[in-house]
């Protein structure tokens, strides 16, 4: 039986997993990434640390899988999305990468508005201009590092430029290429209206591919360093959310994925181009082909829980924090959280929005607080769901597939559940992108005629997580709502 390789570039680690056909997890495993933030807002990478982890990551997963590079049919790719990897014309990188976190370019991102138009600029390109995405960066190395932007011939986002390593190909599918601000998203191209209003060299824009779809292979080089095969073929891939959509079958209109990780993510398919006029809602090419999709981004989701046990309570499991909140009522006797810890995307595109506790009083304790963080991230998910709602799309009907570290609580799970208003269900794999990237590598070795397919073939939902109180939950949401409104100039101030 033929194996499929998925590798991950994530922000934390290079991660090489191998499936078999009947996707099946034969073997995985993941080196660390360092990260480093050389000045205030700053998040960078070295792409040779990803390259030099995702040589080690393939070399330990056919060792624990007992496989050769024979074994191996097809390799999708995947990874953080947004980061700037600038090379020069023989393919050396001039500096080290700019990541999807780091908020240095909110001057870049104002003259884009300026210089293409609010409206216009959301049209072509399904989104507003964010500090996250890719195009602000690149004016940004221009006005700060002109020595480095002069010797700039091509630009690559993280997992294309290990795609670049494999391969020798200059490619990137559909579904990342939306997060860098230079698609026409409705019609799958570089948009050059775009393109040149930021006066952008057109020549460093790779080649665009859909997710599924073969984009070079192995060379020798590579072969070697590896151990896999010379000529084994590689796909396009997609970015880390469109590929993670796929790993829990969110490929059709009708499903939801909802990922409770670091930060949170509502991912709607959709089967044809929308956009939401504000740019609140994100709107990019999937992974699939012919599809687009919806997404919803809160920056500190699970991040928040975390935060919060590591600094009120440190000593605690989370099982254990969690346990105290389970006996607090919805609503958590009138305290609020507000999960903005990192600013936010998604309603509130503000990177000066802040975290807060509102309502204590003396009755409350550390159960009444954690609850408080369950419910606030949930409520800030459900903004998203609302967005979708308001923009034609009736998303708190639709099945919900949640992944991510959160929803292995069941408390979290029922909260969830109760705010949205919608049952939710978790699936068979936790492997998340680089599970979705492997079944797109499926496809593309033919072993499936389409994304659809290999979902329906490999994934498994469990039981849902019902509704039990959602009434107990609208009152308690309408007065969430007020809180950002109220708090916004405060959060300026500070
Ligand atoms: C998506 C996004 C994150 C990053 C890092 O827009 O910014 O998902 O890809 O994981």
């Amino acid at each position: 039986m033929a194996y499929l390789l998925g590798l991950d570039i994530s922000t934390t680690g290079a991660k090489a997993l191998i499936i078999d056909e009947g996707g099946h997890v034969i073997a995985s495993h993941t080196t660390p990434q360092p990260i480093s933030t050389p000045k205030p807002l700053w998040s960078e990478q070295n792409p040779s640390d990803w390259w030099d982890g995702i040589v080690a990551a393939i070399r330990e997963a056919l060792k624990s899988a007992g496989a050769t590079g024979d074994d191996i049919a097809c390799i999708g790719l995947t990874g953080q999305m947004h980061g700037l990897v600038l090379l020069d014309e023989s393919g050396n990188v001039l500096r080290p990468a700019i990541l999807w976190n780091d908020q240095r370019t909110q001057a870049q991102c104002d003259q884009m508005t300026e210089t293409i138009g609010f409206e216009r600029l959301i049209q072509l390109t399904g989104n507003r201009a964010l500090t996250g995405f890719t195009a602000p960066k690149i004016l940004w190395v221009r006005e700060h590092e002109p020595e480095v932007y002069a010797r700039a011939s091509h630009m690559l986002l993280p997992k294309d430029y290990i795609r670049y390593k494999l391969t020798g190909e200059y490619a990137m599918d559909m579904a990342e290429a939306s997060g860098t601000s230079l698609l026409d998203v409705a019609n799958r191209r570089w948009s050059m209206e775009v393109v040149n209003a930021l006066d952008i060299p057109e020549s460093w824009l790779p080649r665009l591919v859909e997710g599924p779809e073969i984009t070079g292979v192995i060379h020798a080089e590579a072969a070697e360093l590896t151990g896999l095969k010379a000529g084994t073929p590689v796909v396009g891939g997609g970015g880390d959310q469109a590929a993670g959509a796929v790993g829990v079958g969110a490929v059709k209109a009708g499903i939801i994925g909802l990922v409770v990780g670091t930060s949170g993510v509502v991912f709607a398919p959709l089967e044809q181009y929308r956009f939401e006029p504000e740019g609140r809602l994100h709107a990019f090419c999937h992974s699939v082909p012919g599809m687009w999709h919806f997404m919803g981004v809160m920056l500190s989701a699970a991040g928040s829980l975390q935060w919060f046990r590591d600094t009120v309570a440190p000593d605690k499991s989370f099982d254990a924090l969690i346990e105290e909140a389970k006996s607090v009522p919805p609503g958590s006797e009138g305290l609020f959280f507000m999960p903005y810890l990192t600013g936010e995307r998604t309603p509130h595109p503000d990177p000066l929005a802040r975290g807060a506790f509102i309502g204590l009083t003396v009755r409350h304790t550390l159960g009444h607080m954690t609850r408080a963080v369950l419910e606030g991230v949930a409520f800030g998910l459900k903004d998203s769901f609302r967005l979708m709602e308001a923009a034609g799309l009736p998303a708190g009907q639709m099945q919900i597939r949640a992944s991510g570290g959160g929803v292995r609580s069941r408390l979290w799970q029922q909260i969830l559940a109760d705010v949205i208003g919608a049952p939710l269900v978790t699936t068979s794999t936790t492997e998340g992108a680089a599970y979705g990237a492997a079944l797109l590598a499926a496809v593309g070795a033919g072993i499936y005629p389409d994304v659809a397919s290999a979902c329906a073939a490999t994934i498994q939902t469990g039981e849902p997580a019902q509704p039990a109180q959602p009434e107990a939950y609208e009152r308690p949401y309408e007065i969430y709502q007020t809180l950002y409104p109220t708090l916004r100039e405060t959060f300026m101030r500070l």
